[in-house]
């Protein structure tokens, strides 16, 4: 598995906890920043993260920023893209199991580190169940089919 990893200034600290948490794991990942000083834009980081999935370079990602909520906003923009904004390990594992999602979110300013870890951890190693989940998510792939057209 390779996971794509990018946070705003909101999500600095708690990135750097999951790349850490990535390395522990032996799994492969890139990190696109940011690099800020200041701060930035999180569509400047889930947009083009979200692509990259969504375009095979990347099975997975994990953004973060102050909330995840913005993140998760962007990320849902991407056609192919699954995000979940994920605060509890119950819906880390069910988001995996049912909705098959491919961008995890988490917000720095509302879970630490330990618990983002144990979400991660949950998340990265959880299956997607199919079955009648495999039908809802036909549902929202259709629309998007048909919005594009
Ligand atoms: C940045 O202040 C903050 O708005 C951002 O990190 C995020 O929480 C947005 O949803």
């Amino acid at each position: 598995m390779k996971v794509a990893v990018a946070s705003d200034h909101g999500g600095i600290h708690l990135r750097q906890e999951i790349t850490k948490l990535l390395e522990e794991l032996d799994i492969r990942y890139e990190d696109f920043g940011c690099n800020c000083e200041g701060s930035v834009d999180y569509p400047d980081f889930a947009l083009p993260v979200s692509e990259k999935v969504a375009a095979g370079e990347f099975d997975r990602a994990i953004l973060i920023c102050g909330t995840g909520i913005g993140m998760s906003i962007a990320a849902n923009k991407v056609k192919g893209i699954r995000c979940a904004l994920v605060h509890d390990v119950f819906s880390a594992k069910a988001t995996r199991n049912h909705n098959d999602t491919n961008v995890l979110a988490m917000g720095e300013r509302v879970i630490g580190a330990g618990l983002a870890r144990e979400i991660a951890t949950t998340w990265l190693g959880a299956d997607y169940e199919g079955g009648r989940h495999a039908t809802r998510i036909g549902k929202v792939s259709d629309y998007e089919e048909r919005v594009e057209q």
